[in-house]
C-alpha cells in the first residue's frame, strides 16, 4: 500500500516528537528511560489525555500500555468502537515521575507546551481527559474529577470553525481501584465523547477533517 502523502502538519509533528524525545525543561528528565511523547493517529479526531508515563510506559516508550492501558483498550472497543490506533493518546507529563508520585506543578508547566501543541497540530473534535491532572489542567478549574465528569464542555474554537469539546472522565487506574460504579461511569462518559464526535460530523474513524 503506498504511503499517505506526507503533509506539512505531519512533518510539523514529526518535528515536534523529535525535539520532545530530547526535552530537559524539568527535573522528570533525571529519571526516565524515554520520553514518551505519544501514540496513535496525528489526524485523529478522538484525543486521551492521560496523567504521566507508569513503570511500563517508561520502559515501552508508549502511552498506556499497562494495566490502564488494557483498561482503556477494552472500554475504548466497548463503548466507541474504536481501537487505540485511530485515536491519539497522549499524557500531561512526558516522563516518568520517580515512584510513580504525583506531578508537581511546576512539572506539569514545564511539559505543558508539548501536550499545547500536540493539540495545536492533531486538531482533535473532541478530547478525553482521564482523572484529574488532565481535566484540571485543560478546564482550568480546581474542581475535582468526580465533580466535572458527566458532562461535555467547550474547550476551544476549531480552525474550521467548529468547537473542540472536552469530556472528562475517571482515569482507568482510578477505575480499577474502585470497581462497578467507576467503571459504569466512565462507560456512561465514552459514550459522551461517541455522541459529542457525531455531532462534530465524525463517526470517530480518525483522519476525516
Ligand atoms: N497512566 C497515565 O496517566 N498515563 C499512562 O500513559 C499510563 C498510565
Ligand atoms: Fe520535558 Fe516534559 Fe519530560 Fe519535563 S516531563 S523533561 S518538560 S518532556
Amino acid at each position: 500500500m503506498p504511503a499517505a502523502p506526507d503533509t506539512s502538519s505531519h512533518a510539523a509533528f514529526e518535528a515536534l516528537r523529535d525535539q520532545a524525545l530530547g526535552c530537559t525543561r524539568c527535573r522528570l528528565a533525571e529519571g526516565r528511560t524515554q520520553v514518551v511523547f505519544g501514540t496513535g493517529d496525528p489526524d485523529a479526531d478522538l484525543m486521551f489525555v492521560g496523567e504521566g508515563p507508569g513503570a511500563q510506559e517508561d520502559l515501552q516508550g508508549l502511552p498506556f500500555v499497562g494495566r490502564s492501558g488494557q483498561l482503556l483498550d477494552r472500554l475504548l472497543l466497548e463503548e466507541m468502537g474504536l481501537t487505540r490506533e485511530s485515536c491519539y493518546i497522549a499524557n500531561v507529563v512526558k516522563c516518568r515521575p520517580p515512584d510513580n508520585r504525583d506531578p508537581k506543578p511546576d512539572e506539569i508547566a514545564a511539559c505543558r507546551p508539548w501536550l499545547e501543541a500536540q493539540i495545536d497540530l492533531i486538531a482533535p473534535k473532541v478530547i478525553v481527559t482521564l482523572g484529574n491532572f488532565s481535566s484540571k489542567l485543560l478546564l482550568d478549574t480546581k474542581d475535582g474529577i468526580t465533580k466535572l465528569r458527566g458532562s461535555v464542555y467547550d474547550y476551544r474554537d476549531r480552525p474550521d470553525g467548529g468547537t473542540v469539546r472536552l469530556v472528562p472522565t475517571f482515569h482507568p487506574a482510578a477505575v480499577l481501584r474502585g470497581g462497578g460504579e467507576p467503571m459504569a461511569k466512565m462507560r456512561a462518559d465514552l459514550v459522551r465523547a461517541k455522541q459529542a464526535l457525531a455531532a462534530a460530523g465524525a463517526p470517530g474513524t480518525g483522519g476525516a477533517s
